[in-house]
């Protein structure tokens, strides 16, 4: 596994492998990497001649009041966890090389960008297309590999990636979960054991909204009222949104679409934000 800090080394890297005719898979990743990860890289593994992984904290995607300067970064124990996986190339530029001094160019997807977790951390995705639009043009992959749990920010970079023509395909990976039923997070490591607990409210609500809606309910007034009454049993638990949408332009729905429709919630445990959702 050849680890790459530069994006004159990472360019030659894919160069050699075009030459060589073999195609790339990029995961793209801000580091501490958990099984959630693991699977968007067997994923590409099992769909690719080569992988790359690309491990950055972006700053751009972080709010002033948010987690990047304490975003868990452990660079040595994730590149011994690539290199098990059979990664080829981990891409792990600096913030200056990324962003070199004067960098003033953003890419934005206007409207779905400011639902959901756009709406709660404004100029959140914004950051995220730019990044992304930038490992598209250094790595240069056929194929991206992101996970369901970011259900918005997979709307987001598909949209990002129609509009804007990237030569890419979108592959979106299921949400792994812990045995708890906790979807797998980098966040959930700043959890004590009692917020822990009281995270896994989120998986019961999402679990009373699927069982609803396979009993034939299709309103989502009715669905999420269901919803609180679950969410309600952990009142530490601070709900951010939770919301009934379509999956690919966020937006509310007032009944589900059947095959078509994302539940999703976002809450404050303690102090760390998580999120998940389903897709019914
Ligand atoms: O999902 C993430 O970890 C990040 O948002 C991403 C896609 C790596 C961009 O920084």
């Amino acid at each position: 596994m050849q680890i790459l800090t530069t994006i004159a080394e990472m360019r030659q890297a894919r160069l050699e492998l075009r030459l060589r005719r073999r195609t790339l898979g990029l995961v793209p990743t801000m580091g501490a990497l958990h099984a959630g990860h693991l699977s968007l890289v067997a994923t590409a593994r099992a769909g690719c001649d080569a992988v790359a992984v690309s491990i950055f904290v972006n700053p751009t995607q972080f709010g002033p009041n948010e987690d990047f300067a304490r975003y868990p970064r452990t660079f040595d124990a994730d590149c011994a966890l690539l290199e098990e996986a059979g990664v080829d190339f981990v891409f792990a530029p600096s913030t200056a090389e990324m962003y070199p001094p004067g960098a003033s160019t953003y890419v934005a997807v206007e409207g779905v960008s400011d639902r959901l977790d756009g709406a709660s951390r404004p100029g959140h995705f914004r950051g995220v297309t730019t990044v992304v639009s930038k490992l598209f043009n250094i790595v240069a992959p056929e194929w991206v590999y992101f996970g369901q749990k970011d259900a918005a920010q997979v709307a987001v970079l598909r949209r990002m990636v129609r509009d804007l023509n990237f030569d890419v395909e979108v592959v979106v990976c299921p949400i792994v979960r812990d045995d708890d039923g906790l979807a797998m997070s980098s966040r959930n490591r700043y959890l004590t054991p009692e917020e822990r607990r009281q995270a896994l409210v989120l998986r019961r609500t999402l679990c009373r909204i699927e069982e609803e809606a396979a009993a034939g309910i299709t309103s989502s007034a009715v669905l999420i009222d269901a919803g609180r009454a679950v969410l309600v049993e952990e009142p530490k638990v601070r709900v951010d949104y939770f919301a009934i949408v379509d999956p690919e332009t966020l937006v509310d729905l007032e009944n589900v679409n059947a095959g078509n429709t994302l539940v999703a919630v976002a809450a404050f445990v303690g102090n760390t934000r998580l999120i998940d959702n389903v897709l019914i």
